[in-house]
């Protein structure tokens, strides 16, 4: 069986409503801990029936019974968790992104083989098997060659006035808060998981509500050898997750290309071609997919090395992709 025992790095909203669900309903293994530096460890194991609850980080990673963490931290903190883990010889499920940049995820990678452990990144939606109808529809020359993707991610994060400070972790500049880095990921990693691939060139634009404050809108323009890629991403509309792939020959558009969970799991997909327009509808638990995958990876000691390389197309990417946004304004 495809099974590892689970700890969960912070008491984290993600973990309770979507990946602690998915590892029970993947039969994924057992999540035998959790922490909490804030203090909300007991309470939290209690409600989600967790055996062991921790007031440290350290401590869990100190117990023997766990083999794996799921870190679900925010996102400057990712980097520091991921290398202490490793150090404690736990392999590491992280949420995404990995890392802030590529000084981070060289460190994460020298900490992952020195510690031997499989380090991977949170990118559930990899797993829905709409990415697999979608790379096959490119494979088997359907679509033609690609010309043009775009794809978007965006929600609405409620604001408090701006005198409260960052009220949320996706808010703060110290936190690796920011739309581009907790959203625009998804589009940026899509890109690289269709092309596999970096860009040759890269064009980007922030809005940001304050001169200190984060990017809370962000907008990018990137070319892949002839390849167009264009998404955009905000913490400020109701929840849109598309993309669109056009070819010589047609097109495809995902509706929830992100968070197909959102519809029951039901991924919306239309093909337009010469020869007409047909509808597919791949279905899965990409959260569930996710979590097997991780487990059998530790399991097996290895697995594709697809998903690294996309983590490390989309980390460099968003890197250049925040160098080349017009300054705070
Ligand atoms: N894959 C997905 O579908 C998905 C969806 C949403 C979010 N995410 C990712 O999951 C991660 C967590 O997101 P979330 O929405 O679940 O976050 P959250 O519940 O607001 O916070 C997660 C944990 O971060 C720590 N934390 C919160 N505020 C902090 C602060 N001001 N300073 C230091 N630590 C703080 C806390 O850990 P302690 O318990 O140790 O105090 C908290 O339990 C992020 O990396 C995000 O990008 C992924």
């Amino acid at each position: 069986m495809n099974q590892t025992s689970w700890g969960i790095i912070g008491a984290a909203r993600i973990a309770r409503e979507q990946v602690i669900p998915a590892i029970a309903r993947a039969e994924a293994g057992e999540v035998v801990a959790v922490s909490s530096a804030s203090g909300k460890a007991g309470q939290y194991a209690e409600e989600l029936g967790i055996a062991r609850a921790y007031d440290s980080h350290d401590d869990l990673l100190a117990d023997p019974q766990v083999e794996s963490v799921y870190i679900a931290l925010p996102n400057g903190h990712h980097a520091e968790w991921i290398r202490r883990a490793a150090r404690a010889g736990k392999h590491v499920l992280c949420e995404k992104p990995l890392v802030l940049g590529p000084a981070e995820l060289e460190l994460v990678e020298e900490a992952a083989t020195a510690g031997n452990v499989v380090v991977a990144e949170a990118f559930m939606y990899r797993y829905h098997p709409q990415l697999e109808a979608l790379r096959d529809l490119l494979a088997d020359g359907t679509l033609g060659d690609p010309v043009a993707i775009e794809a978007r991610l965006h929600f609405g994060l409620e604001r408090a006035p701006e005198s409260a400070g960052a009220t949320d972790i996706r808010l703060d500049p110290a936190l690796g808060g920011g739309s581009l880095l907790d959203v625009g990921c998804y589009p940026v990693d899509l890109f690289g998981l269709l092309t596999d691939a970096e860009p040759d060139e890269v064009m980007g634009t922030a809005v940001r509500d304050h001169p200190e404050g984060v990017d809370t809108r962000f907008a990018g323009t990137l070319r892949y050898g002839d390849v167009l890629a264009s998404f955009d991403c905000s913490f400020d509309s109701p929840f849109r997750g598309s993309a669109t792939i056009l070819g010589a020959r047609g097109s495809v558009t995902l509706s929830d290309v992100f968070r197909a969970d959102r519809m029951g799991g039901v991924g919306a997909m239309v093909v337009e071609t010469e020869a007409g327009t047909r509808e597919m509808a791949p279905t899965g638990d990409q959260y569930a997919a996710q979590a097997t995958a991780f487990a059998r990876q530790v399991r097996t000691g290895h697995g594709d090395d697809g998903p690294w390389r996309w983590t490390t197309y989309a980390c460099r990417t968003l890197d250049r992709l925040a160098a080349a946004a017009t300054p705070a304004h």
